[in-house]
């Protein structure tokens, strides 16, 4: 295992982190979690050299920190930093800190959370905790040892990004980043911003939550092919975001022993700069072919919604678009099939034109919807 060092997080983490955000199921219900096989795996993990364990209050149904909490009993508590999330979305008054982070102490079965977070971070949530003084809580929780580091995840655009950045001495941050993600949410210009500030940077979804690793399209395998070296989708996919020197640790949510035996494997050697400068242009090739075959050209920015009939539209775009892009089938036509469950599907717009005048895109998005429900609603 490789393990970087950063003079804000003290002792040394394993570059390869395990994300409690992904455990194994019994069939599709994340509430349903094969608890024996995830302890097994966790363990497993730890036995070969993982030291950083992510977890969250609301994993899995709130399932998640509990079953952390018991992979870490027989002694793998000391063996590793412990990070979990304050529920921000819950949090509306300050009482409400000492609240859930007492709920999540006692479901991890800890006396201390080595990494707290403020989970999920955008403007919304961020203005909110400003104004009932998190970070005084902050101050106070460090001090009276429940927990050692503080840091935030963070899911908006990167001039909120460097606000939050400066408005705290964090010990870490984390951030979305893969490939296909350098200019999205902080992007490379967070990364590089936060380690200017010498503010080490965890990283999720560094396979785009596996969309990554799965077999890729033709097009895409051909370049692969190419390669000198030969690697999975999902090393070279973990090998692009280890080669940045500002990435302390990077999670994944593995759901097998076999993808914790690679993922441990490739990052024994992916050390930062390490990517020869042939590897990243093919890197950048794939990125392109696959930005390519986006079928909507939606930012996600929201700007269209609230739906007055509750149709949620840049996620009904993000589905229709990972179709075309990484060929989700399965994966697009499920969460079509939730959206419809939660009337939240394209199925259900009645054209009244509010969303397109809102649209900076300019998009035509009542013909676009019927374009996604044509296809993901067979
Ligand atoms: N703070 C936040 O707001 C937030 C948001 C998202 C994530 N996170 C944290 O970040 C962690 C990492 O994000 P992520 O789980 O989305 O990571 P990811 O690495 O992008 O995706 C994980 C998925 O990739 C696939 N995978 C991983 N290694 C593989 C391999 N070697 N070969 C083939 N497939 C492989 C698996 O998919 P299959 O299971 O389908 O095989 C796995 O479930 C999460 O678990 C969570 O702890 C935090
Ligand atoms: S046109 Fe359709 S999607 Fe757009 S706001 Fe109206 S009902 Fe909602
Ligand atoms: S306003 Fe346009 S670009 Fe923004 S999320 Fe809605 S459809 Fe996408």
């Amino acid at each position: 295992m490789q393990y970087r060092e950063f003079n804000k997080l003290g002792d040394k983490l394993s570059v390869l982190g395990f994300g409690a955000m992904r455990l194994p199921l019994n069939g599709d219900d994340p509430g349903n979690v094969k608890e024996k096989e995830s302890i097994r795996l966790i363990r497993y993990a730890i036995d070969n050299g993982v030291n950083y364990i992510d977890t969250a209050y609301n994993y899995h149904k709130g399932k998640s920190e509990m079953i952390v909490g018991k992979a870490l009993k027989d002694g793998y508590r000391d063996k590793v930093k412990l990070a979990t999330k304050m529920p921000v979305w819950l949090t509306n008054a300050y009482e409400d800190f000492d609240k859930y982070l007492n709920e999540q102490l006692q479901k991890l079965d800890t006396a201390y959370i080595d990494f707290y977070l403020l989970h999920n971070l955008n403007k919304k949530y961020w203005r909110k905790l400003s104004g009932i003084n998190v970070l005084d809580f902050v101050d106070k929780a460090l001090q009276d040892g429940r927990i050692k580091h503080i840091g935030f995840s963070f899911h908006d655009d990167v001039s909120l990004f460097k606000e939050i950045i400066d408005a705290y001495d964090w010990d870490f941050c984390q951030i979305q980043y893969n490939y296909m993600n350098e200019n999205f949410q902080a992007g490379t210009e967070g990364l590089e911003y936060a380690g200017s500030k010498n503010i080490p940077v965890m990283i999720m979804e560094p396979l785009l939550g596996g969309k990554l690793a799965k077999r890729p399209p033709k097009e895409i395998k051909d370049i692969w092919d190419k390669a000198a070296i030969k690697r999975t989708p999902a090393e070279w996919g973990l090998r692009w975001v280890l080669n940045h020197k500002q990435v302390a640790v990077v999670l994944s949510g593995m759901s097998t022993a076999k993808q914790v035996e690679e993922n441990i494997k490739t990052a024994e050697t992916a050390l930062p700069g390490s990517l020869e400068q042939e590897e990243l242009d093919m890197i950048k090739k794939v990125s392109e072919k696959y930005r390519s075959r986006i079928k909507v050209d939606c930012t996600g920015c929201g700007y269209c919604m609230p739906c007055p009939n509750k149709v949620w539209i840049p996620y009904n775009f993000e589905i229709y678009n990972d179709f075309y892009m990484y060929e989700t089938d399965r994966y697009s036509t499920d969460m079509y099939r939730r959206l419809k469950t939660g009337n939240q599907a394209a199925s259900a717009c009645v054209e009244c034109g509010k969303c397109e005048a809102a649209c900076p895109q300019g998009l035509p998005i009542m013909e676009t919807l019927k374009k996604v429900d044509g296809i993901l609603g067979k």
